[in-house]
């Protein structure tokens, strides 16, 4: 077998030419698909680079924060059945702000919101990795490619697709040419090591625009009703009639100073094949009060009486849930929970993650909802995108009502690690 032949038999062609190509042009960008094979090519096109790299400027890795990083980068390039003896030159500690990589020291950047931007300003760089493009802020890419001053400087990004605007299409890889980038797109079928029941369940997994942007790799508009596949007939279940609960993975709670505070119960069915449910809700609406809003102190006793009268002695019909999640910028109500000998967490707040999930969930009917969930029922099929946004190139929800469609979300996108091989039981 010679030398190519070899390789072709670890890597597909499109990942091999890609690794080739991407050295054509200052800025190499891999799109497309979930599991598509993107990230580690681009870390293998990546190690190539910095053993190229000018010796002037600072090699730097950029994700969404240190986390994602670690999650999304390093547990590829240290894992030696990926990387083969290769991960002998990568040091790393995961929640470092560095890593040593090929004798070279790499700086690590999270860069979630528009003021991240300052931490790189002034900075000269030589090479640059960049994690999740779509989810920069657009200053921080622009203030990057600034930054990407010495000769012979380079970027290697990747990212799932997003709207048909996103600043990363219209502004660059529509015009790749004048920006000196050069784009790969991928599916599922570039990545050699998935079988063809991996792909199958993948692509029974996702719905919609979700679908499209990542099992199809297309960059496509959220529009119309966020969850356009709820049917009353398939999702909505009687509480009387809700098959047994396994297990209370968590509560999801929104909250609002003056408006609308929402607990959801989130539990897993106790079934062969068991499903998730929003078992129970609470909620305090001003509107419903003749507009009187009341303060943490009493929307905390009354939540906590509302959880009391469900795992209590008198209606043991749940066990106590396993967490509480909260809206991360509910800060006051998380003290105050806490004062009351309530242990919370911040939830995972990743709007389209979350409602990724949830759409995922619905279409292929592993999430059901109980008629005691009023507000989410109320609210589920008034959700849509905000098509002005999308325009723009962003995805958002039009703001309004969505208090129980955000408790819903924390609740299940919080605990997806509990859930999710049970649920889905995918085989690789
Ligand atoms: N040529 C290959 N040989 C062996 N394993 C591969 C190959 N290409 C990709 N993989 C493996 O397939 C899995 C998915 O690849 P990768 O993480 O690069 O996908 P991705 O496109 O970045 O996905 P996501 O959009 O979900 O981040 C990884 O475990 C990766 O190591
Ligand atoms: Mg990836």
């Amino acid at each position: 077998m010679d030398a190519l032949t070899q390789l072709q038999s670890i890597m597909s062609r499109a990942q091999l030419l890609s690794v080739a190509d991407s050295t054509k042009a200052k800025i190499a960008l891999w799109s497309g698909a979930v599991r598509s094979g993107k990230t580690f090519i681009s870390l293998f096109a990546f190690l190539f680079a910095i053993l190229k790299a000018p010796r002037t400027g600072n090699i730097i890795i950029v994700g969404r924060t240190l986390d994602t990083i670690n999650g999304n980068i390093f547990s590829l390039l240290t894992n030696p059945e990926i990387f083969g003896a290769l991960t002998k030159y990568i040091k790393y500690t995961p929640g470092a702000k560095s890593a040593v990589i090929l004798g070279r020291v790499v700086h690590l950047y999270g860069a979630n919101d528009a003021s991240s931007e300052a931490k790189i300003r002034g900075l000269t760089v030589c090479l640059a990795y960049v994690d999740e493009a779509t989810i920069l802020p657009e200053s921080f890419w622009k203030m990057l490619v600034t930054r990407l001053s010495v000769d012979g400087a380079r970027m290697l990004a990747t990212t799932n697709p997003g709207s048909k605007n996103h600043w990363l299409r219209k502004e660059w890889i529509l015009k790749a040419r004048e920006k000196n980038l050069i784009h790969f797109a991928f599916t599922m079928n570039d990545n050699p090591s998935l079988s063809e029941q991996f792909k199958t369940e993948m692509r029974a997994s996702f719905t919609g625009v979700f679908y499209q942007r990542f099992i199809e790799g297309k960059w496509t508009n959220a529009a119309g009703a966020v969850y356009s596949m709820w049917d009353e007939r398939r999702h909505l279940v009687k509480h009387a009639d809700l098959p047994p609960i396994a297990r209370t993975l968590a509560i999801g709670m929104d909250y609002g100073t003056t408006n609308t505070t929402v607990a959801l119960l989130l539990g897993l069915t106790d079934e062969p094949q068991p499903r998730l449910v929003l078992v129970d809700e609470w909620h305090y609406t001003s509107a419903e009060h003749h507009g009187e809003t009341i303060p943490d102190v009493e929307l905390s006793r009354r939540f906590r009486e509302w959880l009391k009268s469900k795992h209590g002695p008198e209606g043991a019909y749940v066990p106590y849930p396993e967490f509480i999640f909260l809206d991360p910028s509910a800060a006051s109500m998380r003290a105050q929970l806490h004062a009351d000998q309530i242990t919370s967490w911040a939830a995972d707040n990743a709007v389209l993650d979350g409602i990724a999930d949830v759409a995922n969930l619905l279409a292929q009917g592993k999430l059901i909802v109980s008629d005691r969930c009023e507000l989410f029922l109320a609210e589920v099929t008034e959700y849509e995108w905000d098509e002005k946004a999308s325009d723009e190139g962003r995805d958002e929800v039009v703001k309004r009502d969505d208090h129980a469609m955000d408790a819903a979300r924390y609740a299940i996108r919080s605990t997806i690690a509990q859930w999710q091989h049970e649920v889905y039981a995918l085989a690789a």
